[in-house]
């Protein structure tokens, strides 16, 4: 790729929500990297800035608009001063409002949707020549990760790869699935390809992302489909790629091949994070997830078998409609029988257009309240009893970065813990074995330690 060196323009990014978006802004500065842009941290000297845009959270269109007035008079004194401040808003607030955003914030120039990251550098130029703001969140026939350059700068230890976009799942309190679109897969030996490059760039750990990331079914290299089980042998294969894992799975497409693979594959950590969101039945139906609490139950169970020293993440909704207190206590029984490593949970929050936003029984706002507190603390609990169990143990732990003292490295558990110890910075980006010897409150305290696990 050649880069043009005579034009140097700032580029600042702001990410919200979950990894694809993470993945997702790293593209977009790699497709504006040609036309000179070089990222800053400092959103004043920006020549571009991007709202990188997440819809999952209550409130998140009016969040940006507030963002978006804060960053009308940097742009206005940019422009008193000759310069100029193009302003995007990307992702996923930015496919649900569209236009919307266009007409309450005039400052904006360019509106794009998660699938045309690519199209980005036209739509620069389309705005510097007629300076008329652009709105292209179009779900185009032409893939994006086709058009998507090849980053050449060094990755860092721990990457992303995007290999699964979108959800045809429709749980009836999700917005993905509109804002995102259909569920996409990329054909596999296109995804081999980057994850050999991340490796050659100094990656050795790589995420595989996607919004239902084992609903998976890209073309094969060779014949026929792929399902994640059979990719992730594939990257197994890749040499210096010591760690493995992918997010966020839903139990409905937890096959056999994939428990295989976690039974079969070192690399694959044992980590997986796969939202429940209830533990009753009642509930579920509701929420269209189609599974019941016993299907989870049944699930988590053949994957320990496969892998004995699984642990799991999870995502819980309290107060959704029609949620009564039984039904609220089957997912705290669901909680205390399966025991989680760590997990999220949030209250439900209605989201317009999304079929349990009409539904009658809305939760009052009080319930909800003591019922998030309620699974905060049971979760919690479980979070520290995890943590407590490994103190003493020595865990393989892949360092990935400095640490905030000098001589200190940060890496990670096979159980995603993050773990802080003194060592030499040769030890960068090398798994090695550490004692875990405190629990801090995010993290855990380690000393290397002379023997494996
Ligand atoms: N209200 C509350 N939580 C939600 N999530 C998604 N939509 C909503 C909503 N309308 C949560 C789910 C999902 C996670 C990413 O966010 O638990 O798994
Ligand atoms: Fe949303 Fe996940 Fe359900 Fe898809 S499976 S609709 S992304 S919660």
């Amino acid at each position: 790729m050649r880069r043009n060196e005579a034009v140097s323009k700032k580029l600042y990014i702001k990410t919200y929500g979950c990894q694809m978006n993470v993945y997702d802004s790293a593209r977009m500065a790699e497709v504006l990297a040609p036309l000179g842009y070089a990222p800053t941290a400092i959103v004043e000297d920006a020549d571009m800035v991007i709202l990188n845009t997440c819809h999952i959270r209550e409130k998140a269109a009016e969040k940006v608009y507030s963002e978006l007035g804060r960053l009308a008079p940097l742009k206005a004194r940019r422009a008193s001063e000759g310069g100029r401040m193009m302003l995007a808003v990307a992702g996923c607030v930015a496919q649900a409002e569209g236009a919307e955003i266009l007409a309450r914030a005039p400052q904006v120039d360019i509106v794009l949707g998660p699938q045309t990251y690519h199209r980005l550098p036209e739509m620069v130029a389309r705005v510097a020549r007629a300076g008329k703001a652009v709105l292209d969140t179009e779900f185009p026939a032409e893939a994006k990760f086709d058009f998507l350059p090849a980053s050449e700068a060094p990755a860092a230890v721990t990457a992303f790869l995007t290999i699964q976009e979108g959800c045809d799942k429709f749980c009836t309190f999700c917005v993905v699935p509109y804002t995102r679109g259909a569920e996409f897969s990329r054909p596999a030996a296109d995804i081999l390809v980057e994850a050999r490059r991340l490796v050659a760039q100094g990656a050795r750990e790589i995420t595989l992302l996607g919004q239902n990331v084992n609903a998976y079914h890209g073309a094969a290299p060779e014949d026929g489909v792929w399902g994640l089980g059979q990719l992730l042998r594939a990257f197994a294969e890749i040499p210096d790629l010591a760690r493995l894992r992918y997010t966020t799975s839903h139990p409905l497409d937890v096959d056999e091949a994939l428990i295989e693979a976690h039974r079969d594959l070192p690399q694959l950590m044992p980590f997986l994070h796969l939202p429940v969101q209830s533990g009753a039945d009642r509930i579920l139906a509701a929420m269209n997830r189609r599974h019941r609490a016993a299907d989870y139950r049944r699930i988590v169970e053949r994957l320990r078998q496969a892998r004995p020293d699984l642990a799991l993440s999870s995502d819980f909704i309290v107060g959704f409609p029609g949620e009564s207190d039984a039904d609220f206590e089957a997912t705290l029984a669901l909680i205390r029988d399966i025991g989680f490593a760590q997990a999220f949970s949030f209250k439900y929050s209605a989201r317009p257009g999304t079929p349990a936003a009409a539904l009658a029984g809305q939760v009052p706002e009080a319930v909800k309240r003591a019922r998030l507190a309620e699974v905060q603390a049971l979760l919690a609990e479980q979070q520290r009893a995890f943590n407590t169990a490994t103190l003493g143990r020595v865990v393989p732990v892949l360092f990935e970065k400095p640490g905030r003292h000098a001589g200190q490295l940060v890496g990670r558990s096979p159980w995603l813990q993050a773990v802080h110890a003194p060592a030499p910075a040769a030890a960068l980006g090398g798994v090695a074995p550490v004692r875990i010897i405190g629990l801090g409150p995010n993290s855990l305290a380690g000393a290397l330690a002379a023997g494996a696990t």
